[in-house]
């Protein structure tokens, strides 16, 4: 058996493997969307966004606090569990991470062992978050909204479990430019939808990017929109893709803004 690394030892608490052994596991976990470093091996080293999801939190990880101790934490579509991890390395207490595919679960299941990390980790859809009990004072919510079908549905569903903030994440395209729009226009008035920057979700039939599962694809100026109809005040942008937000209108007369629009009452 080869001698165990340098950086294998630095990062693997337990179980130990040597870097071939961990090596095989990870290439027999599937193909990874999350690059991360287990003990020396990259999980994604060819991922078409380059070092994926390091690239993107790096320009996110100023604007989330850096000591999370005793925060809870709702990680929606974990996948490898890249940002289930960084919250636990800032001290986060409890870090539950859902998605709906078991590839990704299982690969999260070993990134965490063998980093030495303890996450919850279940299968669960967003659709289905409203059962988990209680609220968490941190929800991310990255990278799953325009793979919904129903995406302001799961939005406004997932609201509820926000105790403190909602770190959204969405692809977005067209415009990245926003104007004061008015409370109200006349019927007649057709010009605005020709902007390029009123608030616009491009619809997608068949696939982008190869990936059939991209439905939704808004502008900037609707992902602003959204979240403040759906009752969050944008604290912060840290990236272009990337808004923190907080629920400060979620509920209207008592109840949330789902609840009234499903019996008809909003
Ligand atoms: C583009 S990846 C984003 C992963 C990660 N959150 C990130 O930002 O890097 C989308 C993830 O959402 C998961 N997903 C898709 N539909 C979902 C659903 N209805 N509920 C929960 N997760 C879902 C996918 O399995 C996948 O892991």
């Amino acid at each position: 058996m080869s001698s165990l690394s340098d950086s294998l030892h630095e990062q693997l608490p337990s179980p130990v493997y040597a870097r071939e052994q961990l090596a095989e596991r990870i290439s027999e976990l599937g193909e990874w969307f999350h690059n991360l470093n287990l003990g020396g091996v990259p999980t994604a080293p060819h991922h078409f966004l380059g070092d994926f999801p390091s690239i993107k939190w790096r320009q996110i990880a100023d604007a989330i606090p850096l000591d999370l101790t005793g925060a809870s934490v709702l990680d929606v579509g974990c996948n490898g569990g890249f940002y289930s991890i960084e919250m636990k390395k800032r001290g986060a207490r409890r870090v539950l991470g859902i998605d709906v595919d078991d590839r990704y679960l299982n690969q999260a299941r070993f990134a965490s062992e063998i980093l030495g990390f303890d996450i919850e980790l279940e299968k669960r859809s967003v659709y289905a978050a409203e059962a988990i009990p209680g609220q968490f004072d941190y929800v991310l919510f990255m990278g799953v909204f325009y793979h919904l079908r129903y995406p302001l549905f799961a939005l406004d569903r997932l609201i509820k479990k926000v105790g403190g903030k909602l770190i959204f994440q969405t692809m977005v395209r067209g415009s990245q430019e926003l104007q004061s729009w008015h409370e109200n226009y006349p019927f007649w008035n057709t010009e605005i939808f020709e902007q390029r920057d009123f608030p616009k979700m491009f619809f997608i039939e068949h696939s982008y990017s190869n990936d059939p599962t991209n439905w939704w694809i808004p502008n900037r100026a609707a992902v602003e929109a959204m979240l403040r109809s759906s009752g969050l005040e944008i604290e912060s942008h840290p990236e272009p893709e990337t808004w923190i937000c907080r629920p400060t209108a979620v509920v209207r007369d008592g109840q949330y803004i789902l609840d009234r629009e499903l019996e008809g009452s909003l």
